[in-house]
């Protein structure tokens, strides 16, 4: 048997917390919103995995046949002694990293979503004896402190989830991520590219209508969590291409007037008939962006692989030679636990 370890970094009254803070902002703004964490408890993991496998949600595939093929050169490239992997999920694509690193030592999956990374880490364990696997509930939106383990390190962040940051928050991760790296390290990002607006918008509003109950679940964790009323079925799911930024907007609509009570943070929340709550954006990219957003944060992008037919793009980056003022916070996530 493999050593598997889980660390726990978000203590259960502390994600409650975060969880009555989120919902108290997010549904007394205007307009309403909620930050995406929130969909994955069990059941929002079981469903994405769903999405990956449907047949309009083509960025899974479209990754798995770069990591595929690829694999092995950016194995070469970066020679990696551990692999950090950032919204991991079921670490599904992951394998073609693990089996193309021969010198690999640890893998390191982290996940806001306990039950993804149990769930994954089972089987790696089964098949891979020799591997170390550390897992970490964390939120990588957060000052993240990472296990002491032999470098290199890369640092992957798959599917696409770097687009459900707001450009904002993407430039304050990617400075984060770039601070958790050294000299000999590397990033690898994968970014969903700019396409026709009508295979984007199908990719989230599929016609089974799975991305529609997956939209609708972080109303079901806000029903069970916090004791709302939330009626699954007077919303719909919406998903709109946004032009002007580049990025699908997913929203629920209120179908009807209604009011909806939250009896934990004492708040009753009036919605208009028609009246959006925002859920979750989710960004395209082009690889001129990504070099320049990379750059901003210290990084220099060294390799660009697409999918056939330019679906979809997968960069690897390494610390650039030189770097940008450090903030006094940078100390702190860098710190390890042990
Ligand atoms: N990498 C996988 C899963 C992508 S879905 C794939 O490519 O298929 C996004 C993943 O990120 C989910 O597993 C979700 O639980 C996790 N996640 C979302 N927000 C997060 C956050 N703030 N911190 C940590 N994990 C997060
Ligand atoms: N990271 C995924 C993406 O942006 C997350 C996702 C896929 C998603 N389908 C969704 C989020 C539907 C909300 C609703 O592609």
């Amino acid at each position: 048997m493999s050593p598997f370890r889980l660390t726990r970094t978000l203590p259960k009254d502390a994600t409650e917390a975060a969880l009555r803070a989120d919902v108290l902002h997010g549904l007394t703004c205007s307009p309403k919103t909620l930050p995406p964490k929130w969909f994955y408890d069990a059941r929002g993991s079981e469903l994405f995995d769903k999405i990956t496998e449907l047949p309009e949600y083509y960025p899974t595939r479209a990754e798995r046949e770069i990591l595929a093929a690829r694999a092995p050169e950016i194995a070469r490239a970066t020679g990696a002694r551990t692999l950090v992997e950032l919204g991991s999920g079921s670490s599904e694509k992951t394998r073609h990293l693990l089996d193309a690193l021969p010198g690999l030592h640890t893998y390191v999956p982290v996940d806001v979503s306990e039950s993804a990374l149990t769930q994954a880490g089972h089987p790696l364990i089964a098949e891979r004896p020799h591997l170390n696997i550390h897992a970490l509930v964390a939120d990588f939106t957060a000052p993240l402190l990472l296990p002491r383990t032999p470098g290199p390190r890369l640092l992957a962040f798959l599917g696409g989830t770097i687009g459900n940051l707001l450009p904002a928050e993407r430039a304050a991760f990617l400075t984060s991520v770039r601070a958790l790296l050294s000299p000999g390290d590397a990033l690898l990002l994968g970014t969903d590219l700019v396409k026709d607006e009508s295979v984007l918008v199908a990719a989230y509003d599929d016609a089974a209508g799975v991305t529609a109950e997956f939209d609708k679940n972080v109303l079901t964790v806000v029903n069970r969590e916090l004791g709302a009323d939330f009626d699954l079925r007077a919303f719909e799911h919406v998903a709109l291409w946004d032009a002007e930024h580049e990025w699908i907007e997913m929203r629920l609509r209120s179908r009807t007037e209604q009011t909806v009570k939250i009896p934990a943070l004492d708040l009753a929340v009036d919605f208009a008939a028609g009246e959006d709550l925002r859920t979750e954006i989710s960004a395209k990219f082009r690889k001129q962006g990504v070099r320049s957003e990379l750059a901003t944060a210290g990084f220099d992008l060294t390799r660009w692989f697409t999918s056939p037919g330019q679906q979809y793009g997968l960069a690897l980056a390494i610390p650039a030679r030189t770097t940008a003022a450090r903030s006094p916070d940078f100390a702190r996530i860098t710190a390890c636990v042990r």
